[in-house]
Formats: C-alpha cells, sequence, structure tokens
C-alpha cells in the first residue's frame, strides 16, 4: 500500500519546526543544546498527528535516550502504522560552531519495512547507477573506480568520490589520489553527502567510506526514491555492540544489505537544513516568518525536490 500524499505536508512540517528549534542555538557552541531542542520539537510535534508510529532509528535506546528512542510509539495512535527513522539534527558540529550542512532528518515507511539499524558504524557505498555489479562494497576501490569510469564512459580523473575526512579512510583516500580521482571530503553529515550521487547537478560519482549506521538508513530511504544504488555492512567492534546486534535480531554480524533489504515499499525522506549546505538552505527568520526548505521524496509518487515554506513563528 501507498503512504498516503496528505502525509508529505505533515513530515514536512516536523523537520521544519525541528530545523527552526535548532537554528536558535547554530553558533552557541553547545551541540547537545541544539540536539536537545530539535529532539524535543520533533518529539512533540510527531505526538500530534494521527498515526500510530514506532522509532525504528532515534536518539538510542530507552537506557540512554530519554525520548524518541528505539521503540518508543508516537501519535494520536489513530490512523496509518509507520516505522519512523529520525535525525533531529544531523551534524551536531555543523549546528554548534555554525558551519554549513546541518539538517533536520526523518524516514517513514509503512511498520515493518524499515530497518532498524543499532548505534555503530556502517560500511557504506552508493551511486546514482542502479546496476547490478558496477559498485560493490566488497570490491577493491580500484575495481570500484574502473567499473564505474567505463559505465559511466569518464576517466577517472573526472569522476569525483565523497568520503568523510577520517584518519579511518586513509587507504582508501590514497587509492583514489593514486587513481587520481576527485575527492570531496567532507568533516560530517554524511547523510548529505551520499545524497550527493543522486543528481548529477552535484558533481559526485560515488559515495563511500565508514560513518553512522542510522545515518546510512536515513540516507538508503531517499537513495531508494532517486533509484540509486546503495549498500551498507554494519561494523561491529566491541562486545557491546555485538550483543545490541543481536538483541536487534541481526544474526550475520557480517552481512551486506542492498537497499531493498534496508527499505521496503513506500516511504518518505524529509531534511530540512538548519544551516545552509549543499542540499538545502538553512533556516531564515525574517520578522514574524521563517523561511525553510526541505529535501523531500515520496517513493511512490515520484516525488522529489526542495520545498520552500515560509511559515508564521
Ligand atoms: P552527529 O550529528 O551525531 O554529530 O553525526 C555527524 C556525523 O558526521 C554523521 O553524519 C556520520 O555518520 C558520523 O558523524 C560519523 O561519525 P564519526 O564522527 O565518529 O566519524
Amino acid at each position: 500500500m501507498a503512504i498516503d500524499k496528505k502525509s508529505i505536508d505533515q513530515f514536512v512540517n516536523i523537520t521544519s519546526k525541528a530545523a527552526l528549534a535548532s537554528s536558535y542555538l547554530v553558533g552557541k557552541k553547545d551541540k547537545i543544546a541544539a540536539d536537545k531542542a530539535a529532539v524535543d520539537s520533533m518529539r512533540s510535534n510527531l505526538n500530534n498527528l494521527d498515526i500510530r508510529g514506532q522509532i525504528v532509528i532515534g536518539e538510542g535506546e530507552l537506557d540512554e535516550a530519554p525520548m524518541l528512542y528505539i521503540g518508543e510509539k508516537l501519535g494520536t495512535n489513530k490512523g496509518p502504522e509507520f516505522d519512523i527513522a529520525v535525525d533531529p539534527l544531523e551534524g551536531t558540529n555543523f549546528a554548534a560552531n555554525n558551519l554549513p550542512g546541518a539538517l533536520s532528518v526523518i524516514a517513514i515507511a509503512e511498520k515493518n519495512n524499515l530497518f532498524r539499524a543499532p548505534e555503530t558504524y556502517m560500511e557504506k557505498i552508493s551511486t546514482r547507477v542502479n546496476e547490478k555489479n558496477v559498485i560493490d562494497l566488497d570490491f577493491t576501490v580500484k575495481q570500484n573506480i574502473s567499473n564505474l569510469s567505463d559505465y559511466l564512459n569518464k576517466n577517472p580523473e573526472n569522476l569525483t568520490a565523497c568520503i568523510l575526512d577520517r584518519p579511518r579512510h586513509k587507504e582508501i583516500i590514497d587509492e583514489l589520489n593514486k587513481l587520481k580521482v576527485n575527492l570531496k571530503l567532507i568533516t560530517d553529515g554524511d547523510v548529505s553527502g551520499a545524497l550527493l550521487v543522486t543528481e548529477e547537478k552535484y558533481n559526485v560519482d560515488i559515495f563511500l567510506g565508514t560513518g553512522g549506521g542510522p545515518e546510512g538508513v536515513l540516507a538508503a530511504t531517499a537513495l531508494d526514491a532517486f533509484n540509486c544504488n546503495f549498500q551498507g555492512r554494519f561494523l561491529f567492534n566491541t562486545e557491546n555492540d555485538k550483543a545490541r546486534a543481536k538483541r536487534m535480531g541481526i544474526n550475520d554480524l557480517r552481512k551486506k544489505y542492498e537497499l531493498n533489504e534496508i527499505v521496503k515499499g513506500d516511504s518518505i525522506f524529509c531534511a530540512t537544513g538548519i544551516t545552509s549546505g549543499d542540499l538545502v538552505s538553512g533556516i531564515d527568520i525574517q520578522g514574524n516568518d521563517f523561511i525553510s526548505e526541505t529535501l523531500v521524496t515520496h517513493k511512490s509518487s515520484g516525488l522529489k525536490k526542495v520545498i520552500k515554506l515560509k511559515q508564521n513563528l
């Protein structure tokens, strides 16, 4: 069944309000306060919706997150049943330091259709080319670049790869350099980084590397609507991580997940800018109004666009 188009406006409103709440804390050097403002707003506004929602990706498990914890039920308990994934403030450093790219993000699918991702790292790879065996997490960087270069009929020096700038990516980055691939190194925000493959205007051909698992599932929802390719594999480094994975029903800890195993059926994705970035502009307060920009996708209707809204404060 498809998710009613009416729901789109509701969820755009949720991320717009959360982005506004967080925007008051931009540049205040307080990641926790900026996050809390977005969380509080998102939770209270989700609770006003006529939905039977359940958080599958949130701020953590009940013992570590009093709000928007995995398993929390949201809404008035009337209406459609949804799985909900949230990242009320994606890019806490960006917001705290008034840097580009802070977003408020939500993804919705029908009940039991969105992967419950543990709070652990995930290896990720994504491109706009939705063809099997062009890119793959199990291929070497060299193989992936060579395949993509053949498929797109572009030399590696005309390809751009987006990756988080982290010491753990040294080998990948060295290899990309050796292959003369252009780099777009991001300091944070790999939901946005992954989504740069969706349209040619962003000039990114491949996104790869290890980032947050929850962020991987959120990005995958939008990538699905854009008909892009995505694969993810969780990294469970500690015994605690492994035990948590087992509790969440993950038995094969090295499994490579295809996009259609992460998100199934219909979905809605909304990402509102808190500070301006590659995908959307940040919150702009003008007198008694605020202007928000939200990247929205709705899989079944094919909607993929940035919605600009002017609302009263
Ligand atoms: P926060 O908003 O929670 O600070 O996450 C930012 C982020 O850059 C994510 O986009 C990314 O998935 C993750 O952190 C990477 O983690 P790390 O900083 O540990 O490499």
